[in-house]
C-alpha cells in the first residue's frame, strides 16, 4: 500500500487529522505536528506548493493496519520479512516519474530564499519547490527528514537507508551519513562520487525496511517487498531503481566535498552536534503530478518507532538462539533505541543472563535491557517495574559490562572523533530466581466482577 493508500486508510479509520488552514513550513508546521504527535496529520495548504503529511508511522497500530495484521503480529511479520526478502518486480513506468525536472536550477547556492529565515518561497526550480520544514529557531537550514536514500555498493549491491538532509541550495544538501554503515562504506569506495536516489513520500513497508540493518548484501527493498508488493522503476539519470509509488525522487551524487551539518535535534530529544559531512548534488527531481511531501519530526514518535521497532526482531532472533524468547519491546522512554525489555520462558538457571548477553548482540546500540518471565506484559511499564521490584536482587541479578561499543546518539557515552563510541551496558535479570516456588512470585488478582451492576440504585 502506497503512502496515498495509507492516507486513505487512515481517513476511513478516522485517525487522520486534516488541516485546511494555510501553514508555513518555516517553524509553524513542525509546531502544529508536534502538538498532534501520535496522529497522521495531512496539511492541505502549505505555503509553497505541495501538501505535507507528517506522522504516518507514529503509532504501532498504523503499521499493523497498513500491513493487514494485528498489533501483536507485527514483530513476527517484520522478522519473517527480514529472514525471507523477495526480489521486487521491475516495472516500465511509475507514478513517481509523472513529472520529470531535469537540470535543476544551477543558480549559485546557498539559495537566498532558503537562508533568509522567512520560510520557503516558491522559485519554481529544484528543492525550492518543496515544502521542506525548518523545525526549530536554532536550525541552521531547512531539513529533509523522511528521505530514504538508495545507493549501489559494487560489492554488496543495493543499500537503502534514512539520511537527514540539510538543504543548502536549490540543488545541494549536506547528508548525515553515519560512519561504517552501508551508505558510508559505498561512498568511500566511489572515487568520483556515489550515485544516489532519495525517495520522499514512501509506503510504511519501505520506511520500515530503510530503518533495518540486515546483513551486508541483503536488499532492504526485498524486505519491503516481502511485507507488501513494492514494484521498482528505473531512475532517469542514475543507474538505480526506486519504489515506483514514491511521491518524489531526488536523483544525484554524493560528492566528496564536505560541509558543516547540524546542529540538529536527534532521536534522544537532545541536539546532535555539528560535523563535516558529504554534500549531495541533486541533478534531477521526478515526482507525481499532485505529489504529497512527507516529513518526519525528529525526536518524536514516528522517528522513535522507525528506529526502535525494526530492532525488536533482531533482538528476538538473538535471544532465541540461547533460550525461548516470547516478546521484545524497545521502550519509548529509552529513546526507542537504548532500552529494551524482553520476556523469556526460563528453563535453565542461567537463561536470564544468557538472554541479556544475546540482547546486546541483537542490537549493538542497546545500553540497558530488562529480562522478565513470560507472565509479564512488556507493553505495561508498571508491570515491568513490578517484576523488577519483586523478582530482582541487584547483587545477584545485575549484569554490568564496562567499556563497550555504544550508540553515537547517547550524550553520556564517550565520543572520540573518528572512533566508535564507548559506553557501559547494564542488564537486569528480573526473572524468578531458579528453584524458587513460582506461587510466591505470581501476582494475586481479585476475581473479576461487573462493577456496573453495583453502581446506581
Ligand atoms: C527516521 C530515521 C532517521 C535516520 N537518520 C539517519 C541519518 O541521518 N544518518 C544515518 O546515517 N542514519 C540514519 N538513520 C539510520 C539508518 O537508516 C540506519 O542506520 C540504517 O538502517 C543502516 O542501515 P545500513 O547499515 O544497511 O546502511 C535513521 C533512521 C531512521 C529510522
Amino acid at each position: 500500500m502506497s503512502l496515498r493508500g495509507f492516507i486513505e486508510q487512515a481517513r476511513r479509520a478516522r485517525v487522520l487529522v486534516e488541516i485546511h488552514r494555510e501553514v508555513s513550513p518555516h517553524l509553524e508546521l513542525a509546531r502544529v505536528a508536534a502538538a498532534l504527535d501520535g496522529r497522521p496529520v495531512l496539511f492541505h495548504r502549505v505555503t509553497g506548493k505541495f501538501p505535507v503529511i507528517v506522522g504516518a508511522g507514529s503509532a504501532r497500530e498504523y503499521y499493523a493496519r497498513a500491513l493487514g495484521v494485528s498489533a501483536d503480529r507485527l514483530l513476527p511479520t517484520l522478522a519473517n520479512a527480514l529472514e525471507h526478502p523477495r526480489p521486487p518486480e521491475i516495472v516500465e513506468s511509475g507514478v513517481c516519474q509523472e513529472i520529470v525536472e531535469h537540470g535543476v536550477d544551477p543558480s549559485p547556492s546557498p539559495s537566498p530564499s532558503l537562508r533568509s529565515g522567512s520560510g520557503l518561497r516558491l522559485l519554481g526550480a529544484g528543492l525550492d519547490c518543496l515544502p521542506i520544514l525548518t523545525h526549530l529557531p536554532t536550525d541552521p537550514a531547512p531539513y529533509i527528514t523522511a528521505g530514504v536514500a538508495i545507493i549501489h555498493d559494487p560489492d554488496y549491491g543495493r543499500n537503502v537507508s534514512f539520511h537527514r538532509l540539510m538543504v543548502t541550495g536549490p540543488r545541494t544538501v549536506v547528508a548525515r551519513i553515519v560512519e561504517g554503515r552501508g551508505t558510508d562504506t559505498a561512498w568511500r569506495k566511489a572515487q568520483d562520487g556515489l550515485p544516489v536516489a532519495i525517495c520522499v513520500g514512501n509506503s510504511l513497508p519501505v520506511l520500515l525496511a530503510a530503518s533495518m540493518s540486515p546483513p551486508k548484501g541483503v536488499d532492504e527493498l526485498g524486505i519491503a517487498n516481502a511485507m507488501q508488493p513494492t514494484p521498482l522503476v528505473q531512475c532517469k539519470t542514475v543507474d538505480l531503481q526506486v519504489p515506483a509509488e514514491s511521491e518524489f525522487v531526488l536523483e544525484g551524487h554524493i560528492t566528496h566535498q564536505l560541509a558543516d551539518e547540524g546542529p540538529f535535534l536527534d532521536l534522544t530529544e537532545t541536539m546532535d552536534f555539528v560535523r563535516q559531512q558529504p554534500v549531495i548534488e541533486i541533478d534531477c527531481i521526478t515526482r507525481r503530478q499532485a505529489a504529497i511531501y512527507q516529513a518526519l519530526l525528529p525526536g518524536k514518535l514516528e522517528h522513535k518507532l522507525l528506529m526502535g521497532m525494526p530492532k525488536e526482531p533482531t533482538i528476538f532472533a538473538a535471544i532465541n538462539e540461547v533460550c525461548e524468547c516470547r516478546d521484545v519491546l524497545i521502550t519509548p522512554g529509552g529513546t526507542s533505541w537504548l532500552h529494551a525489555v524482553a520476556s523469556i520462558v526460563k528453563r535453565r538457571p542461567e537463561d536470564g543472563r544468557r538472554a541479556i548477553e544475546a540482547a546486546f548482540k541483537g542490537h549493538g546500540s542497546l545500553k540497558h535491557v530488562v529480562v522478565v518471565d513470560d507472565d509479564i506484559n512488556l507493553h505495561d511499564p508498571a508491570e515491568v517495574e513490578w517484576a523488577i521490584a519483586t523478582r530482582f536482587q541487584a547483587d545477584r541479578d545485575l549484569v554490568v559490562f564496562s567499556d563497550q561499543p555504544g550508540s553515537s546518539l547517547d550524550p553520556s557515552a564517550t565520543h572520540v572523533p573518528g572512533q566508535k563510541t564507548r559506553t557501559a551496558k547494564m542488564g537486569l535479570d528480573a526473572t524468578i530466581s531458579w528453584g524458587a516456588s513460582h506461587k510466591e512470585y505470581e501476582k494475586v488478582r481479585y476475581e473479576q466482577v461487573d462493577a456496573n451492576q453495583y453502581l446506581g440504585n
